[in-house]
């Protein structure tokens, strides 16, 4: 029996596409939230405001990405962890299960933000989602910290997975990092 090496085209379409759709919406809710603020004036307010639209827009397409790639996740065997030790394939396992339920509970938490905030949830310019529940004053600034704290946990978990692809390819010298990449793995 051989033992699959690569991922299928189809994840690492949606690995790829992911990663820039999440990275792109994270860079700019942290530049709206950190850099730009209510109260200067009408016009800084309402640049405030299109950013977060913006943000938004990109952001709502994750929640769609991530229900296909569990579906396809859950449909497709992935190539095994070869050349690991046990203890290193648990803490792998572990690592990813924690990315998908991040980027499940990130765009989720800031659906239920803006519909407590009473605004829309655009998705790529085409058509919005219905709110998750109704507007509330009260549920707006938590929902507000839960994504925020979310968000930054997702960045932590981000960068250790990069961490840990970096140190496949550069150290243990192994294919894990080709095994996500665009083409077929080269000896
Ligand atoms: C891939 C998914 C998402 C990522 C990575 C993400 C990331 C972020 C980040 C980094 C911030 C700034 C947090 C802070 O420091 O306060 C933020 C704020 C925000 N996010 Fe998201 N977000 C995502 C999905 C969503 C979705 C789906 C919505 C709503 C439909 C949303 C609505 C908001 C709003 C309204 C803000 C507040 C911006 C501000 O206060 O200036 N986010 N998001």
């Amino acid at each position: 029996m051989t033992t699959q090496r690569s991922y299928t085209g189809i994840a690492k379409l949606l690995h790829w596409t992911m990663a820039a759709v999440i990275l792109v919406a994270m860079a700019i809710g942290a530049y709206a939230a950190l850099f730009m603020s209510y109260g200067i004036d009408a016009a800084h307010d309402a640049a405030k405001g299109e950013m977060i639209t913006l943000h938004k827009e990109i952001a709502t397409v994750s929640i769609f990405l991530i229900v296909l790639r569990i579906i396809w996740r859950a449909t497709h065997r992935p190539p095994e962890l070869v050349g690991m030790s046990q203890f290193m394939q648990k803490a792998a396992h572990g690592g990813h299960h924690l990315l998908y339920l991040l980027m499940v509970l990130v765009p989720i938490s800031g659906w239920a933000f803006s519909s407590a905030a009473g605004y829309p949830i655009p998705v790529a310019g085409l058509f919005t989602l219905p709110p998750l529940l109704d507007k509330s004053p009260d549920l707006q600034p938590i929902f507000a910290e839960i994504h925020e704290i979310l968000t930054y946990g997702l960045l932590v978990v981000i960068a250790g997975h990069v961490f840990f692809a970096l140190k496949h390819y550069f150290i243990d010298k192994d294919k894990s990092l080709q095994s996500m990449l665009p083409g077929k793995i080269k000896d």
